[in-house]
């Protein structure tokens, strides 16, 4: 897998169901059409890596029926999108806490990881009970036991030994975009993003398909990347 790594804030279910007179909840379930949509688009775009935002650490802090009712629908996502996802050789892991997830929830998500272990077209990586600020400092303990073992100095801690314990494997963000309009990261892959691409729009989560995404990539493929570095120019003038 050596295309693209694309994360998502899937943002505006809640207004794009209040817009329409709408429980919020079926907001969220208008939003799995999206999500089906962009999952099977990416392999087309040269997306091989798909992050998606689909519950914070910090959604616990909403009423317990809409958690509930996310964690309802990401059992069914699961169960009913597991024989598509297999079919299009879709690889399929949870990142994030798993010690809080429902257990019904919790075994469905497992039961698809283990059966979609061997796809290859697209690495889709769920962030649910995802914090990132809470990923970095799991990094960090496991640094500070590695410390405390004598294993490792304090001294040699630089980003480059850190940077594996955060990525386990999964190519750099390229890309990260956020529905509805908000212009922040709110948790997401702060780490990750050091030197993606950020790409905001006004689309509700619930109306984003395959075309926002192609939008969002030919956006992508007109920014200049340097890394921090100089970017190559050729000299239009051969000097001889
Ligand atoms: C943010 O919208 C969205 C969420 C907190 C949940 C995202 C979940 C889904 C799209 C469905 C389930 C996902 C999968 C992967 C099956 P919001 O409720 O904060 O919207 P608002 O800001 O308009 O209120």
């Amino acid at each position: 897998m050596s295309g693209l790594h694309v994360g998502i804030i899937m943002d505006g279910n809640g207004r794009w169901a209040k817009s329409r007179g709408k429980p919020r909840w079926r907001g969220h379930l208008a939003g799995v059409d999206s999500v089906r949509d962009i999952v099977r688009s990416a392999p087309n775009l040269d997306v091989t890596t798909l992050t998606l935002y689909a519950f914070s650490s910090d959604n616990w802090k909403r009423p317990p029926t809409e958690v509930g009712r996310l964690f309802w629908l990401l059992r069914e996502y699961c169960r009913r999108e597991r024989a598509e996802l297999l079919q299009n050789g879709v690889k399929v892991t949870a990142i994030g806490r798993r010690d809080r997830i429902p257990r019904s929830a919790l075994g469905t998500l497992e039961e698809l990881e283990d059966a979609t272990r061997h796809g290859t077209t697209l690495h889709l990586r769920l962030a649910i009970d995802y914090s990132s600020r809470w990923m970095i400092a799991q990094a960090a303990a496991e640094l500070a036991r590695a410390v405390a073992r004598g294993t490792l100095a304090p001294e040699e801690i630089y980003p480059d030994l850190m940077d594996p314990l955060i990525h386990r494997g999964v190519p750099h963000l390229d890309l990260l975009i956020r529905t509805a309009g908000e212009q922040r990261l709110s948790d997401f892959m702060l780490w990750e993003a050091a030197y993606a691409e950020l790409y905001y729009t006004n689309t509700l989560w619930p109306e984003f398909r395959a075309r926002n995404l192609v939008a969002a990539l030919s956006e992508f493929g007109r920014r200049k990347r340097s890394f921090g570095g100089l970017l190559k120019i050729e000299p239009s003038v051969k000097v001889s």
